[in-house]
């Protein structure tokens, strides 16, 4: 089956640079118009709609904070506005603050809650009410709507030091689940993706320099991941080749989940 997401509209939150960013260029490229969500990177946002239309493609550059309920309803509205509807949301947007926990201030936990879990609460919430008053339009997708979360392994893997980045992707698991229970019949594919080490700003220095060797040890595959193998998995579970595919984690990390550290154990 070819992948075409033509006569689609997705919505990517944290679009501007990283994994939001490969994958709305991913989207694009699969037919897709697309709406690139920043916060603060207006510039970067911008540049990329623009390399997303000199190839053909439609997108438009939209900012909001997805930890705010006002903002994200407004990044909804203007989505509509622009394309007409929505098919497909990548809830993307995260955020570190690392501390032992000991030390780790009550702002640090709240900020990464917010941001990670009770903002991918808001725009789910948003993607579903927008969806509710869609039509199925069987020849362009099967589905009236689909979701991808964008999770961690440290949704599975308990991680020192970054305990409130863990409890977030931890409580993405069930959100993404249970609503994938609630919602399903309704025809709305709900999924999330757990990447591993993927090389972008959120861990430039543990993926660059001697960094790098101590990180690639616990890879089995061997190597740091690009925000283009995620994006890969993006179109796929938006497209109709996934229509099956509703309320799975897709691992996409090189085998980080599997604890490399026993490979050598007994
Ligand atoms: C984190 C990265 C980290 C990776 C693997 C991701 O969720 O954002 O900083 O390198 O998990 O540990």
């Amino acid at each position: 089956m070819l992948i075409s997401l033509h006569k689609q509209v997705a919505l990517v939150t944290g679009g501007s640079s990283g994994i939001g960013a490969a994958s709305a260029i991913a989207l694009a490229q699969a037919g897709a118009a697309v709406v690139v969500n920043y916060r603060s990177g207006r510039e970067a946002a911008q540049r990329l709609v623009e390399e997303i239309r000199s190839a053909g493609g439609e997108a438009i550059a939209v900012g909001a904070d997805v930890s705010s309920e006002k903002e994200v309803e407004a990044l909804f509205a203007e989505t509509v506005s622009a394309f007409g509807r929505l098919d497909i949301l990548l809830a993307n947007s995260g955020m570190q603050r690392d501390a032992p926990t000991v030390d780790m201030s009550l702002e640090d936990w709240n900020q990464v809650l917010q941001v990670n879990l009770t903002g991918q609460f808001l725009c789910v919430r948003a993607a579903l009410r927008q969806f509710r008053q869609q039509e199925i339009r069987e020849a362009v997708s099967r589905a009236a709507g689909k979701i991808i979360q964008m999770s961690s392994v440290h949704q599975l893997i308990p991680w020192a030091g970054r305990a409130n980045y863990a409890a977030s992707k931890g409580g993405l698991d069930l959100l993404m689940r249970s609503v994938a229970q609630e919602v399903g019949e309704q025809r709305i594919r709900v999924n999330a993706i757990a990447p591993g080490a993927i090389r972008t700003a959120i861990n430039r220095e543990a993926t660059e320099g001697e960094a790098a060797k101590s990180l690639l040890e616990l890879i089995p595959y061997g190597r740091i991941g690009d925000a283009e193998d995620i994006a890969n998995a993006v179109v796929w579970l938006a497209s109709d080749a996934a229509d099956y595919v509703h309320g799975t984690t897709l691992f996409i990390d090189g085998g980080m989940s599997l604890y490399p550290e026993f490979r050598d154990n007994g």
